[in-house]
Order: C-alpha cells, then structure tokens, then sequence
C-alpha cells in the first residue's frame, strides 16, 4: 500500500516535522508527585528516535490545587516536575523529534481508585462531571480566572523549555469540555447559556491568554471530542452549523491546529457525507486538523481499558481519506505506546513486525 502522504513534512509556525504522524496525547501516570522521571523521558525520546513526527505529551496538569486526581500524573508548574519536561523535550530534540505538552485541567473527577485525593475538591462549572454526578464545587469568578492565568503560564513555561508547540486539553469530559457540555454546565452567568457558543465562552478566554503568553508564531492546539467517556454518542454540535459555530471562535481566539478525538476516524461525524470530524473541521475552519481513532488497530481505545485487545488492521481506509487531503496530520495512540518503531514499520513496509495491543502495554514504559 502507498503510504507516501504519511510521510511528507509538515509545518505551521513553530512546528516542522517529518512526516504526518502525531503520537496522541497518552497519560501513563508514571511520574510520582508530579514529576517526571528519567524513564519517562526516555519513553518519550524513544518515540522520537523511532521517527514519529510530533509526539504529543501525556496529559499534564496545570497550576491549580485541583487540577488532578491521581497523584502519578505529571504537573507542568513547580521547579521539580518543570525540569523533568527540560530533560523530556532535550532528549527528544536530541534525537531529531518535536514534541508539545498536553496541557490539561481534569475539572469535576471520579475519586481514583488508589485513594488519593487533592488538597481541596474538584472544581467545575457547576460541580458535575456528568448529569446526576456531584464530586466537586462551583468554580467563582476568580477560580475561572485564577484557571485561565494557569493556562498562561503553563504555555508560556512550555515555550521557555524548548517545546514545538503545545496543545491544551479541551476533550474527554474534562474541564474545559465540562463548559463545552450542557450536561455538566448548568451555569447562568457568562460562562453558562443555552447554546455551545455560550458555553465555548471559557475555552475562548483561556485560548486568549495562552497566545497571550506565548506570542503569534508559537502553534497552538486544541483538543477536542464530541463524545463524553459517559456518553460515547454524544455531540455537541449535531450538525456542522453548531459546529462551525464551536469551532470558528475558537479559531478567532488563536488555535492553529483542531485535534478531533474520535474512537474510530472512519465514522462520518454528520449523515450526508463520509467526512470525519477533522474532515469537517478543515472544511468549516480552514485550520489545519489531527484525525485520530483505532488508526492501524481492529479496536478503540475504550475496549482497551476493558481489557479487550487489538490486532493490528489496513491503513488502506485512511490513506484514502489523506490522499484527499480531509485532514492534515493523524494521530495514533496504542500503537505508538506499544512500539515506539511503530512508524518506521509503517514506513518501510514491515507489517508482519507489527504488534497487537494487549492491556500488558499500559502497566509499563514499553521502551523496545
Ligand atoms: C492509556 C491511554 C491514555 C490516554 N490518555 C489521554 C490523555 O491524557 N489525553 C488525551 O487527550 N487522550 C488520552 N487518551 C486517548 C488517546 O489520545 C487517543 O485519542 C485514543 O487512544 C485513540 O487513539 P488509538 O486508537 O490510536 O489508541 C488515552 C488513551 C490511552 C489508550
């Protein structure tokens, strides 16, 4: 199979990669108190010797007391954890790789099983994570904007360190998601309404001040997702006018670069047409997209937590959808987790070398 649109370089502002391939956004939480360690940064720095073309960081939280649930999740703020990410990004840079931190606020959580819990409680728009599901308390006027300056900063100190670019988590049902979702904002203030742009309101101010931080040619990110890990069919926009009324502000407010969350890219987003959600996105913004989902893999991710695994399947699918240029850079996360050669695989042909997925891959760093 031709392959060939895989591995075109690709750049936009700060960002010049080899070829199309993004390792997507994985939390590994093994980075104790936050920070992270020298196994962790040679995971990551395998991946770039491996020839991926921009790695995306496990989510990492940013600077509010709050912010995480479990205490193995890296921080991005404080001394410590910032300079395990200065010896991450060296070790990628070392090795020929670009890389940019998934910066990440999990607003209202489920407890984690180990016990752990933060200082104070989770914070969210109205104390929800899901419709009936009550773990946190009502963010204030001044936890929003103590939240949207933590943002800044973290951007800006990703920046500081060397980073290419940096994305900011607005997917999966976490915070900045818990404002985009009207089943877990009830607000009547700004930063609630009836209507996704209403409720877009947060994400918009918090995308103002990262550029704010870190200038006009730094490429920006933002992750996004229709589903809910509570509600796998959801959308928020149900037809591309929402969406393209969710995604311009968001645009205007200074994104460069939609990464779509899908479990599976080969799934229309709307009826009438085969395009995916980063195939919608590139047509209503003209911003540049990430397609992700079960890219080279017979599961979704979902059914890996469960403990289901995956075997190894055709990129015939969604070479068609690159060669027609539906979105600009695609995502692929187990594979990448469980083989950091994964690409070159790819690139040279070598599919009898690749791997299935097992749950076995998620309980170390898989570094060979
Ligand atoms: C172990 C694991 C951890 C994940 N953690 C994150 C995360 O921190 N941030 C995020 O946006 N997505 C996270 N995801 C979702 C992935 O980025 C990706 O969208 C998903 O796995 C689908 O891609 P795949 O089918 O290629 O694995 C995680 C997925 C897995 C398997």
């Amino acid at each position: 199979m031709n392959t060939n649109s895989l591995f075109q370089p690709f750049a936009l502002k700060s960002l010049h990669i080899q070829n199309r391939i993004v390792m997507a956004p994985m939390t590994r939480s093994f980075s104790p108190n936050g920070v992270p360690t020298p196994d962790v940064a040679a995971y990551y720095r395998k991946r770039a010797e491996g020839e991926v073309g921009l790695i995306l960081s496990e989510g990492t939280v940013i600077d509010r007391p709050s912010s995480s649930n479990d205490v193995n999740i890296p921080h991005f703020y404080g001394e410590q954890a910032l300079a395990g990410w200065q010896n991450v990004i060296n070790g990628v840079h070392a090795a020929g790789g670009s890389m940019g931190p998934q910066i990440w606020h999990m607003g209202v959580m489920d407890n984690h099983h180990s016990g752990w819990l933060p200082p104070v409680p989770f914070e969210g728009p109205s104390g929800l994570n899901r419709p009936g599901f009550n773990n946190g308390k009502t963010m204030t006027d001044a936890d929003i904007a103590d939240t949207i300056a933590a943002f800044g900063r973290a951007a800006a100190d990703a920046k500081r360190l060397g980073f290419d670019c940096v994305e900011i988590h607005g997917a999966h049902g976490y915070l900045i998601d818990q404002f985009f979702w009207e089943g877990s904002n009830e607000r009547t203030d700004q930063y609630g309404g009836k209507t996704l742009p209403e409720r877009t309101r947060f994400a918009v101010e918090v995308i103002k001040e990262v550029r704010k931080q870190v200038g006009e040619d730094f490429a920006l990110i933002i992750r996004l997702s229709q589903f809910k890990p509570s509600a796998y069919d959801y959308k928020l926009a149900k037809t591309p006018q929402e969406m393209e009324a969710w995604l311009n502000p968001l645009a205007d407010a200074g994104i460069d670069i939609f990464h779509c969350s899908q479990r599976r890219f080969w799934e229309p987003e709307f009826e009438g047409a085969d395009l995916n959600f980063a195939g919608w996105a590139k047509k209503l913004s003209g911003k540049a997209t990430i397609s992700v989902g079960s890219v080279g893999l017979s599961g979704d991710f979902f059914g890996s937590f469960r403990g289901e695994s995956s075997e190894p399947s055709s990129l015939e699918e969604l070479m068609r959808r690159m060669d027609r240029g539906d979105f600009d850079l695609v995502a692929v996360g187990r594979p990448i987790l469980a083989d950091p050669f994964w690409v070159q695989k790819i690139r040279d042909g070598r599919n009898a070398e690749l791997r299935s997925f097992t749950k076995e891959a998620l309980g170390h760093l898989v570094m060979e």
